[in-house]
């Protein structure tokens, strides 16, 4: 079995309820029919019934629970809640009745509240307008101050020299531009957390950067380099037992030759399986390098990080992405 199929297959024995925020999007609402029909989730679809029949009128919506923030009990309730998370921030309880009866942030505001588990949407708003919500009332996990993403990377059939377990993480290849130390260690823990609830994996995380521990001694003037070592001793502190190591090159991390010779004593050199890039050109650029030339099969971005789950789709995704969203939603919920 894929690890897509796994992956569906442990989150229907979870029933979690995941809230999608789209019930103007076809494709939501296909996803929404399928995943309930398929027991991978409980569904809350936000819109309304007619609405849905105009846009989809092929799909039968038994079992999943539609919800309207312009004709729901709920929305005072979650006004309420909005106005005391950004009341410091300057909200007025006007602007939170106003802002709770859209889409976006009455789902936040559902996880938020607890009423649902998990968050996806994006199919048609773009990534800012879709994290905003949760950035401003989901906040984020305990001990993390910074929501960052990252891919799996699922490898082609075959044996894998470099990649015995078949998957590995890459992040943040989406979300956060140019990290600094701190914000660099909180991407590496969560992402250690990701390869394990996700991808099945024990985590072996690698700090990647252009030099391998002080190789690289000309970095005056970007200082990248003393960045990933910073935030190497930043994440050993915040999680002493994960197997975490930098600063790497790549092949340090992934081939047992190199890095043995360039990091000997690391636990970690040449058989790292959860990379962090020092910053989104380096990491989108690498994850798009694996899939194109290394036909490697990429999952995400999955979003990780937040106090409760809450992913964001690609406005290109197909029915099936959403599926295999709301799976992995699922599975990071608590
Ligand atoms: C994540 C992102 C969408 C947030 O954008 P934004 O809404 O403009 O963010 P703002 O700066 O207005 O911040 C809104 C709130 O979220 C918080 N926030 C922003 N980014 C955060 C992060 N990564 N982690 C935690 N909190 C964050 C801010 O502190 C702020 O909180 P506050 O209002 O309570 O003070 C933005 O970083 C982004 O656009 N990243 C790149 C996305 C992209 O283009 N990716 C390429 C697609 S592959």
């Amino acid at each position: 079995m894929g690890l897509l199929e796994e992956i569906k297959c442990k989150a229907a024995v979870r029933k979690k309820t995941i809230v999608l925020c789209e019930g103007e999007d076809k494709r939501v609402i296909e996803a929404a029919a399928k995943i309930t029909a398929e027991g991978i989730a409980k569904i809350v679809l936000i819109g309304n019934a007619e609405e849905c029949k105009k846009v989809a009128p092929h799909v039968n919506l038994e079992g999943v629970t539609l919800i309207d923030p312009l004709t729901s009990e709920k929305t005072a309730v979650y006004a309420n809640i909005l106005y005391e998370a950004r009341k410091a921030k300057g909200m007025t309880e006007e602007q939170a009745k106003e802002q709770a009866k859209d889409r976006t942030m009455f789902g936040a505001l559902m996880l938020k509240a607890g009423d649902v588990d998990g968050y996806v949407s994006g199919a048609c708003h773009s990534t800012a307008n879709t994290l905003r919500p949760g950035l401003q009332v989901v906040k984020t996990a305990p001990g993390i101050k910074t929501v960052s993403s990252c891919f799996l990377m699922i490898a082609p059939e075959g044996e894998n020299k470099y990649n015995p377990d078949g998957v590995a993480v890459f992040a943040d290849c989406a979300i956060n531009i140019e990290p600094d130390a701190q914000q660099l260690a909180d991407i590496a823990v969560s992402s250690a957390k990701t390869a394990k609830a996700i991808a099945g994996i024990e985590p072996k995380v690698a700090m990647l950067s252009f030099s391998t521990k002080g190789s690289g001694n000309d970095d005056k003037f970007f200082k990248s380099v003393p960045k990933v070592q910073e935030a190497v001793a930043l994440a050993k502190e915040m999680a002493p037992e994960l197997a975490l190591d930098g600063e790497f090159q790549f092949d340090a991390a992934v081939a047992p030759e190199v890095g043995q010779l360039k990091a000997p004593g690391s636990k970690v050199a040449g058989h790292a399986n959860v990379f962090v890039f020092p910053n989104i050109n380096a990491g989108n650029i690498g994850y798009k390098i694996a899939q194109r030339f290394g036909g490697y099969m990429a999952i995400g971005p999955v979003c990780q990080g937040f106090a409760r789950p809450l992913n964001d789709l690609s406005r290109g995704c197909s029915v099936e992405d959403i599926v295999a969203t709301v799976a992995v939603t699922a599975l990071q919920a608590e």
